[in-house]
């Protein structure tokens, strides 16, 4: 698939301080490390991603916005985002393009106030609590979907 879309790996707030922050919970990789690992593993499945990251609300409903024409399917790690914003939520609904909800960490696991997930109302499916790599198994179901998606 020459021309595929890509897969869009968006990162909301304070995850560009992977690495260094709290790594008893998010473990030591960085969010370049990621990039990396997610970009090896959607070639591996054909894929190209688009990585992006921001500790702004706004520009991440700006990104997916845009992945609505562009993006094929979309891996969504909003951070603290994810269980307050109702403009993430929003903008998944006006969206056709799955969203699989991403943490490295497990919330269900965690505080009370991380139970809601504002975002997992929205998504397709939710990967949580396997660290780095459960970024590497969203790619895997986000390629997933956007092959069934090319194939529908
Ligand atoms: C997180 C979980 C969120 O509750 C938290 O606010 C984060 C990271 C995760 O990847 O485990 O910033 O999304």
């Amino acid at each position: 698939m020459p021309d595929a879309k890509p897969i869009y790996v968006l990162n909301g707030p304070n995850l560009n301080l992977l690495g260094s922050r709290e790594p008893e919970i998010y473990g030591r990789a960085t969010l370049a490390d990621i990039e990396q690992a997610c970009a090896e593993r959607a070639r591996q499945l054909g894929r190209k991603i688009v990585f992006r990251q921001s500790n702004v609300e706004g520009e991440l409903v700006d990104w997916l916005q845009e992945a609505r024409d562009k993006a094929a399917a979309i891996v969504l790690n909003a951070g603290a985002y994810t269980h307050t914003s109702v403009a993430l939520h929003d903008a998944i609904k006006a969206s056709s393009v799955p969203v699989i909800e991403t943490h490295l960490s497990n919330p269900a696991a965690r505080e009370e106030f991380r139970h809601v997930s504002l975002v997992g109302k929205a998504a397709k499916g939710v990967i949580a609590g396997f660290g780095a790599t459960s970024y590497l198994l969203a790619v895997e179901a986000a390629v997933l979907l956007a092959n069934e998606g090319a194939r529908a």
